[in-house]
Formats: structure tokens, sequence, C-alpha cells
């Protein structure tokens, strides 16, 4: 049926369209700004890895920058994500906050942000939480690890925040309460399970326990607190001299070859060597409690069922809590 046009729809119709022309107008210039400025994001991170590589195997500090980035995604609390950003925590940088290098749970973390900052100061435009995420999925591959699949364009936390309270949220090696119920409590606030616990604990491949830092082994920084895997002439650098003194000798480690991240956690374990390997309650308890158990075999006897499981937690451990520019994040 005809419809007379009165005069207020044509001004309507015409409003709406001009609207519509101007909000067009809008996201296709934010595209373009969008295009001109991914590609400088993309250089900026690109010579941020190759500083990382330097870095890396100049001091092999592969481990420490590992359990950097872990201990600042290890904050997130998903029952504060309902909070504006960040509130909730995880992988925001806020690591390197005073509140939080300074304390307990984080001893000896404030060498890593250390090494990080003459990176962060070449990089300006390379957040501090893509920096440290990024320093760990690096020297997780560098030490023969598998890839991960990586998003970057992190932004950072101004403060530390007020929601996070020490031990903020991270686990014990030597918990008051059952161990097998004090990780799935720590990685119960991340959405995981007994999968990815099981998985992210095989990062102990790397690294070793200082008694000057966790305090949760005897074994001291320096020769004198090494263990016959730890000393300077000993096994990481394969009896390469000149390799091994450029990492500090001590400490007690889960594994003989703890430069190397490969499936010796789950093969070996602690209990290959108990004098001179760590085997926390929170590692023995993954060979023994019924819903770790088959997880820990199977890792055991799959070096590429790990690397696989692996790459998947560690990927989403590292976008715990963390807002992305652009909101999908940058792929390298
Ligand atoms: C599952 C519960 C966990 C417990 C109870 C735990 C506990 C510890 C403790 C006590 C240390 C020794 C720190 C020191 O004295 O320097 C340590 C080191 C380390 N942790 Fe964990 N951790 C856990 C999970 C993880 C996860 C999920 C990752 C990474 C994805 C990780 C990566 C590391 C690394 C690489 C080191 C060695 C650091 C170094 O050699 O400097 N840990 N952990």
């Amino acid at each position: 049926m005809w419809m007379p046009v009165f005069p207020r729809d044509i001004d309507f119709a015409l409003a709406t369209a001009v609207a519509g022309v101007a909000l067009l107008l809008v996201v296709m210039l934010n595209l373009a700004a969008a295009k001109s400025v991914q590609p400088k994001k993309i250089a900026w991170l690109l010579k941020a890895r190759e500083l990382i590589v330097e870095l890396i195997r100049e001091k092999h500090c592969h481990p420490l920058l590992v359990r950097l980035a872990w201990h600042d995604a290890g904050t997130y609390d998903q029952q504060h994500a309902h909070l504006p950003w960040p509130a909730a925590g995880g992988a925001i940088g806020s690591v390197r906050f005073s509140k939080e290098l300074n304390a307990a749970p984080n001893g000896g973390l404030s060498k890593g942000v250390g090494l990080l900052e003459p990176i962060k100061l070449a990089c300006p435009d390379v957040s501090w939480a893509d920096l440290i995420q990024m320093a760990s999925a690096t020297a997780i591959e560098l030490a023969g690890g598998p890839r991960i699949p990586m998003r970057y364009g992190r932004l950072d936390a101004d403060s530390s925040p007020e929601q996070s309270v020490e031990p903020f949220g991270l686990p014990e090696a030597n918990p008051s309460e059952d161990p097998a119920a004090h990780l799935r409590w720590v990685f119960g606030k991340y959405g995981m399970g007994d999968k990815e616990i099981v998985a992210l604990s095989g990062a102990h491949t790397l690294g070793r326990a200082f008694k000057e830092r966790s305090g949760a082994v005897p074994n001291g920084a320096g020769e004198e607190g090494a263990t016959k895997y730890t000393g300077s002439a000993c096994c990481p650098m394969g009896g390469d001299a000149k390799a091994a003194a450029k990492f500090m000798p001590g400490g007690k480690s889960w594994t003989p070859n703890w430069l190397r991240f490969d499936n010796s956690y789950f093969s070996l374990g602690g209990k290959a060597d108990p004098d001179s390997l760590i085997a926390f309650p929170t590692d023995r308890v993954l060979e023994t409690d019924p819903g770790f158990k088959p997880f820990f075999d199977k890792y055991a006897a799959s070096e590429a069922a790990f690397f696989a499981d692996y790459a998947a937690a560690h990927a989403r451990l590292s976008e715990q809590g963390s807002k992305f520019s652009p909101p999908e994040g940058i792929r390298l």
C-alpha cells in the first residue's frame, strides 16, 4: 500500500544515513591507524626477541626467566575477573613492582627484572608484560622445548592490584595442607585442571632451588652449595668449562641436565637420586594422586605428549588476566 513520505521522515532518514557514514569513516580511520601502528609494534617485538636471545645465550638464565613469567601470570584469580582490569592480576607486568618483587615468594626474581631492564630501555614500545612473557617462551625454546603459540600486545598495569596480597596465590613447595589439594586450589583460581597442573609442573625440568631464594632446600649459591649436578664443572654445559663459567653454581635441581627442556622431570624425577635432586611434596604427589598420575605416566613415556600439553598450558598461563591491544593480540 502506498504511504505518503512526510518531511520529518526524510530528516530522520537523512540523519541516520549521515550518522552511518560518519561511523563507517571513524571505523576506517581507526583501522588505517591500527594498520600503520602494527608493523612498528611488530618490529619492536622482533627486536626485543633478538635481544632476549642474546641475553640468554650469554647468561644461561633460562630458568630464572621462566620463573619470573610464571610468578607474574600466577597471581591471576578468576574470582576478581568481574572487577575492572587489572584487579584479577595475571600477566600484567606487576611482578616488577616492589610490593611483589621484594616479597618472599619472589625471592631472586629481582635479578630477572634487572636482566630485562636494558632490553625494555632499548625497546620502549614493548610492554613489561610482553617482555616478561616473551623472555620465558624464548627461554623454553632455546633450551630445546616446544614452540609456544604466543600472542603479544599486552598492556602494563600501573601498579600491583590491591587484590594481589602476598603470597599472591602462588604455590608453596611444602604446603601445610595436602599437596594435591593445595595444587588444585592454586591452579583452580586459573580455571585449570589436573592436566595443566602436571604439564606445567614439568617446567621444573629447568632450574634449581636455592637456600637464599625460596629457602626450600639447604643448598645455597656457590660451589659450596652445589650438588653433583650444579657445580660449575658439571652437566648442564656438558663439562664445557667456558660455558659453565657463565652461570652461577650451586643450588639443587630437579633434573641432572637442568638447562635442557625435556621430559626428564617425569622420566627420572627426584626419585632417581634423592640426595642430589629435588622432589618436593608438590612434585611427589603428581606420581601418586589418582587424578595426576595418568598424566605423569603419559609424559614420562612420551616427550611429544608432554611438549604438546605443555605448550598449550603455557600459552594459556601467559595470557591470564592480560589485556591486549589490539584486542586479538599480535602473533609473530
Ligand atoms: C606446581 C607448583 C609449583 C611449586 C610448588 C613451585 C615451587 C618452586 C620452588 C620452591 C622453586 C625454587 C625457587 C628458588 O629457590 O630459587 C621453583 C623454581 C622454579 N620454578 Fe616452580 N613451582 C611450581 C610451579 C611452577 C610452574 C607452573 C612453573 C613454570 C611454568 C615453574 C617454573 C620454575 C622454574 C623454571 C624454576 C627454577 C628457577 C631458577 O632456577 O632460577 N614452577 N619453583
